[in-house]
């Protein structure tokens, strides 16, 4: 890897340094405490097991971006594995906003929203034990993307870790076991990159392990089939987005040689909207020209503008 030491090493969820995150407010199961009082039990669900799901979601101007997009994923997910809570979408749009206001926060703040099976009765695996469930926790951080994301991109390495088919563990569950990609990272950083990207079960170029991916060729753009991937809003919305404004774009299977010879390769995901990639395995990836990226860049960016004017319209 050309210029590869740990200080250059960066992750796709880098953030701008900002002190006023140590002073944050959680929310816990109906309480706002300070960060370093917010706890939960070593009988939870989610820390013995990885049992629960979360969504990350981004506030701009006062409003979560893409809300009901994230609750129909959240709430799709929890039906799945039986995790049944009280709140509606609503309700947790209502603690979100809470929290935000206890925290003095507007926009430019993101919020990693967990839930769980709850505490369990015995310290073993099966669900019926967790007798007093569930567990709601925010956290909502002040985060703004770092700069150096979005010029210098992220170097990603290709691992042996897959996401897989959807009877082992469906990759479209965002729930709090993340080991698959956890190991997958691991591997990549054992590679000297920033993040892993993962093929699926065929050998098809996939995803990495914390966001959706994209390569650009001949102008077209083309992403996985989604069959082996996290269904992420911010993928489906650049898909829309390339679909309305003319871009030519595919849901298809690829593999590395198509990715490695790409003019241009982005990440997707809530935390950065478009990350682009400047090396895969050591090889850069295009001339170092993003024409198409930023041209979805700014259209994402304008979409979130329409999203966040549609919510205040509404209220
Ligand atoms: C494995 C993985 N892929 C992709 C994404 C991006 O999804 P979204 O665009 O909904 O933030 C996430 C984030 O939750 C993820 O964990």
């Amino acid at each position: 890897m050309s210029q590869n030491n740990q200080t250059d090493r960066k992750t796709t969820h880098d953030a701008e340094a900002d002190p006023r995150n140590d002073e944050i407010l959680i929310y816990v199961n109906g309480e706002l405490l300070p960060k370093h009082e917010a706890k939960v039990s070593v009988y939870d669900s989610g820390f013995m097991l990885g049992d629960g799901m979360w969504e990350g979601m981004r506030l701009y101007d006062g409003h979560w971006a893409f809300f009901d997009e994230h609750m129909d994923r959240l709430f799709n997910s929890l039906k799945s594995v039986s995790l049944d809570i009280d709140e509606t979408p609503e309700d947790i749009k209502t603690i979100l906003n809470k929290t935000a206001e206890a925290n003095g926060m507007t926009g430019d703040a993101h919020c990693r929203l967990m839930i769980t099976r709850g505490p369990k009765a015995k310290p073993f695996q099966h669900p019926s034990l967790s007798k007093w469930g569930p567990t709601i926790v925010a956290i909502l951080e002040h985060s703004k993307p770092r700069e150096t994301l979005a010029t210098k991109g992220i170097r990603l390495a290709t691992v042996p870790q897959v996401r897989g088919l959807p009877m082992s563990q469906d990759a479209k569950f965002n729930s709090h076991s993340k080991l698959n990609c956890v190991i997958a990272c691991l591997q990549a950083e054992q590679a000297g990159a920033d993040e892993a990207l993962m093929l699926d079960p065929h050998g098809f170029v996939n995803t990495t392990n914390a966001c959706n991916f994209f390569i650009v060729r001949r102008e077209e753009v083309w992403t996985s089939t989604g069959d082996y991937c996290m269904n992420g809003v911010t993928r489906q919305k650049v898909i829309d987005l390339c679909r309305a404004n003319g871009i030519p774009v595919k849901e298809k299977n690829y593999s590395l040689y198509e990715a490695y010879g790409a003019d241009e390769a982005f990440l997707t995901g809530t935390f950065g909207a478009q990350t682009p990639v400047s090396e895969i395995d050591d090889k850069a990836i295009g001339d170092g020209q993003r024409p198409i990226t930023e041209k979805i860049r700014a259209l994402y960016k304008s979409l979130i503008a329409e999203d966040i004017a549609a919510q205040k319209a509404s209220i």
